[in-house]
């Protein structure tokens, strides 16, 4: 056998750690398995049968309007015949989302706590019952009725992490319609192109938001992004601060309190198809134009509901507090949909974890005394650093899974997480997804998988992964290889297509790995089988767990006047895991302020786009390194900024080799 050459070989030797015993101290009663053998078993059933695995789970926890017959149509692996065909699963069933989500938790104890709303100000909170929420959301939904939302429109939504959100998802989902979430931390700019990708005609919004004690103006920026967007009709308005100043345009803009004020408290839910699209959510890839990912129904609603019953171990009575926000898709799939579709009660929390102090996240476990905490690490890092001071008061002795999500948690975070949040008693659940995939892929199960610190461990049912040498493009069998991601077959919650996009959807996803889906990711895979996840091999960086596309970044710089051309790339930080920096080169090069300059180009960023995406460096520079052809070579400004600047490999191949040592110099004085 030839020798195995891996960059990542430290990882190969980790050791797996049981589960915590004090687990099940913790435990209600018992996790739904029994042992890691019988996650073995299940898993392997859902990989040889998945339409029998998937059929049987669908039967036992949806509720059906009309029962599916054929429970799953991919049997080849993907475009093995090439015919195009999307995947489906269930397709003739007929369900309603929102029926599934509330009406029958509210039917059985419409007493029982849905929604626990934490708000930015401590003592300002409020619990939502089911049977409550089901009243809301009905109101709601008869609402956009009447402003002409039908079956298979989309709704823009616009809105702050307030129950009002949730209330809004199942509301359109309830009457067929498809939402599009757009996060609040987006731009006006940002927030038009999705509306007018999308073609949608209401957006529902707030006055304003509140966020760690600051107010944020948020139908302003609803505002200037309507500006250009001629086809929406109406704005509904929910009144969070109720400042008096916001601006308002007579006729399109609606109070969501006096419209509610006009419907009956029940209105029935309507059937929709299996496949039917339940919502879009516009993510980043590696061109400038983000992508629509589109999520069907009945799939997309079993992957929420199986991870988070088996990943995390919701049991009825168990609270789970995603910080997430549900702009996101870890806010759809584990604040929204997971938790009510098990129908237990979620946290829904608006403010910030250093607001009004470090404490905030371990005061909001012990008030209502969280079982499950679902956090990025970037969050976690910041937390870290804060000092042990702001954790020692809380007893946190109500946490049985401590999840992580969107980025790899570095071995010294875990073990922090561990010790300090978790005593040494949780269950850690690095979770490895993606907006795509809808629900987890690969992560441990609680009180089941032995965990590695830094490994997202092993498959959830039915994702059968696939390393593959991105050279040869041929799959790496075996153990102790690594590669890039690759899943082999189709899963019930795989995002169906980008919305109006199904050739781009091949392109990026089905067409690189023939038979395969492909993640973007690099992985390894260890001697015991765990999968170790290396980070985006695609020109997407991970910034505090948010997804930006460094060519979304470059267009936004280009729209200042003085910007010639820019390369963005991403670069280690040690709280944010990555942080952007721009290489700029100017039309102009005899400019007088440096400072002032990058200020504006950081400024356009946010402006562009949004404050997350605002670049942490601005290195101006008098060219670019370029291939003959003119491709900009990111590869050599993501070694000369890592100091690796004996690493660049053959540079002779740059139509301007001269550009290196300007480069070094310039990254050295930054
Ligand atoms: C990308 C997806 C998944 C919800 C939040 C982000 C990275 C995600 C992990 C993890 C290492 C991770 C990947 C993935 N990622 N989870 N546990 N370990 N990397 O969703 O915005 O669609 O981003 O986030 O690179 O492809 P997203």
């Amino acid at each position: 056998m030839p020798e195995k050459h891996l960059e990542n070989e430290h990882l190969m030797r980790e050791r797996a750690l049981e589960p915590p015993a004090g687990f099940l101290e913790r435990h209600p009663s018992k996790p739904y398995l029994s042992s890691l053998d019988e996650y073995k078993n299940m898993y392997e059933e859902s990989i040889r049968d998945p339409g029998s695995f998937f059929g049987g789970m669908a039967e036992q926890h949806l509720s059906w309007f009309k029962p599916f017959t054929v429970p799953k149509v991919p049997n080849a692996p993907f475009l093995k015949d090439n015919n195009g065909e999307p995947s489906a699963w269930f397709v003739d069933g007929e369900l309603n989302a929102c029926y599934n989500c509330v009406d029958r938790w509210a039917i059985k104890n419409p007493d029982k706590p849905a929604i626990i709303y934490e708000a930015d100000e401590p003592d300002q909170g409020q619990i939502i019952t089911y049977g409550e929420l089901l009243k809301q959301v009905c109101k709601v939904s008869q609402v956009l009725l009447n402003l002409g939302v039908k079956k298979g429109d989309t709704v823009a939504v616009y809105l702050p992490m307030i129950p009002e959100a949730i209330v809004t998802l199942m509301a359109i989902i309830r009457i067929g319609a498809i939402h599009s979430v757009v996060f609040a931390g987006f731009s006006s700019g940002s927030l038009r192109d999705r509306i007018n990708d999308a073609n949608s005609k209401v957006v529902i919004t707030t006055d304003e938001s509140k966020r760690g004690g600051k107010i944020i103006e948020t139908k302003k920026i609803v505002d200037d992004a309507l500006l250009a967007c001629p086809q929406v009709t109406n704005v509904l308005v929910y009144k969070r601060t109720g400042n008096s100043h916001i601006p308002w345009t007579e006729g399109r803009d609606l109070w969501w309190h006096e419209e509610v004020k006009k419907y009956p408290s029940y209105y029935p839910a309507t059937p929709v198809s299996a496949e039917d699209t339940l919502f879009l959510l516009y993510t980043s890839g590696s061109t400038g134009k983000p992508k629509g990912i589109q999520h069907s129904t009945a799939g997309y609603l079993l992957g929420a509901l199986l991870t988070t019953k088996y990943v995390f171990d919701v049991h009825p009575d168990d609270i789970l507090f995603t910080a997430g926000d549900v702009g996101w898709i870890t806010g759809h799939s584990y604040v929204v949909y997971g938790p009510l579709l098990n129908g237990a009660t979620t946290v829904v929390f608006e403010g910030t974890p250093a607001y009004p102090n470090y404490s905030r996240y371990w005061e909001i476990v012990d008030k209502y005394k969280v079982t499950q905490f679902y956090v990025a690490p970037t969050a976690l890092r910041l937390l870290k650093r804060a000092g042990e001071s702001y954790i020692e008061p809380y007893s946190l002795q109500s946490l049985r899974v401590l999840g992580s999500v969107g980025e790899p948690i570095a071995k010294d975070v875990w073990e922090w997480y561990n010790a300090h949040i978790g005593r040494g008693k949780a269950h850690i659940c690095d979770t490895y997804w993606q907006t795509e995939s809808g629900s987890h892929l690969i992560t441990p199960l609680a009180g089941v998988t032995p965990t590695k610190p830094g490994s997202a461990s092993l498959p959830f049912f039915g994702i059968d992964p696939a390393i593959i040498d991105p050279v040869s493009g041929k799959e790496l069998e075996g153990n102790e290889v690594e590669g890039v991601l690759a899943i082999r077959s189709s899963w019930p919650s795989m995002a169906r297509t980008i919305w109006r996009d199904y050739g781009r959807f091949l392109d990026t996803y089905l067409r690189p790995y023939h038979g395969y889906y492909f993640s973007g990711d690099g992985a390894a895979r260890d001697k015991d089988g765990f999968y170790w996840i290396l980070g985006r091999v695609d020109d997407v960086v991970n910034v505090s767990g948010h997804r930006l596309s460094t060519a979304e970044i470059e267009a936004a710089l280009i729209e200042h006047s003085m910007v010639a051309e820019s390369a963005v790339v991403g670069f280690p930080d040690e709280l944010t895991g990555s942080a952007v920096a721009a290489f700029v080169s100017l039309k102009n090069r005899s400019i007088e302020d440096p400072s002032a300059i990058k200020k504006e180009l950081i400024l356009t960023v946010r402006k562009e786009i949004g404050p997350f995406a605002a670049p942490k460096l601005i290195l101006l520079v008098n060219d670019l390194p370029k291939t003959r052809s003119g491709k900009i070579m990111r590869r050599i400004l993501r070694k000369i900024l890592s100091g690796e600047e004996d690493q660049l490999g053959d540079t002779s191949t740059l139509s301007n080799p001269q550009v290196v040592s300007h480069l070094i110099e310039v990254v050295k004085a930054k």
